[in-house]
């Protein structure tokens, strides 16, 4: 089983942006904490991070008979971005959201997510846990199905 984590604008940035709000852990950190939960299950993950719109609608598109889930933090494309929502309305594997921050809880702006309507589900508030949380979701749903990338 592979898992795709995607990571959208200013992610790359964590550790040292806004501490008080997105805590201290670095995608780095995060990242290397899931490929261990995954090699632990017998599955695989990549990453990728970008700060460009195009190219994490053409990270989707490519995760199509490759990936079995996507977890993705879209950063603040989630408010904005009916690309993305569409990349992962075409995309045949499972998606799940996740955010750092409650999003509920902040600016009005931030409470739409376009992408989650795509998204079997959505996590957010629980730092990086809710990633941790999203793995353990698409690797729990995945053993169910019974079928391998
Ligand atoms: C975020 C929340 C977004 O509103 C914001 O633009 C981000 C990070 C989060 O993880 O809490 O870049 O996705």
């Amino acid at each position: 089983m592979k898992i795709l984590i995607l990571n959208g604008p200013n992610l790359n940035m964590l550790g040292s942006r806004e501490p008080e709000i997105y805590g201290t852990s670095t995608l780095s950190d995060i990242v290397n904490e899931l490929t261990a939960l995954a090699a632990g299950c017998n599955a695989q993950v990549d990453h990728f991070q970008s700060n460009e719109e195009g190219a994490l609608v053409t990270r989707i598109q490519q995760s199509r008979g490759v990936h079995d889930g996507i977890i993705f933090n879209p950063g603040a494309y989630t408010h904005t971005s009916i690309a993305l929502l569409d990349a992962l309305r075409a995309c045949d594997c499972p998606c799940i959201e996740v955010h750092l921050s409650n999003i509920h809880s902040r600016e009005p702006f931030r409470r739409r997510s376009l992408t989650a309507q795509a998204c079997l589900g959505q996590i957010c508030g629980l730092g990086p846990m809710g990633y941790r949380l999203a793995l353990t979701a698409l690797l729990e749903m995945h053993g169910s199905k019974g079928t391998s990338r």
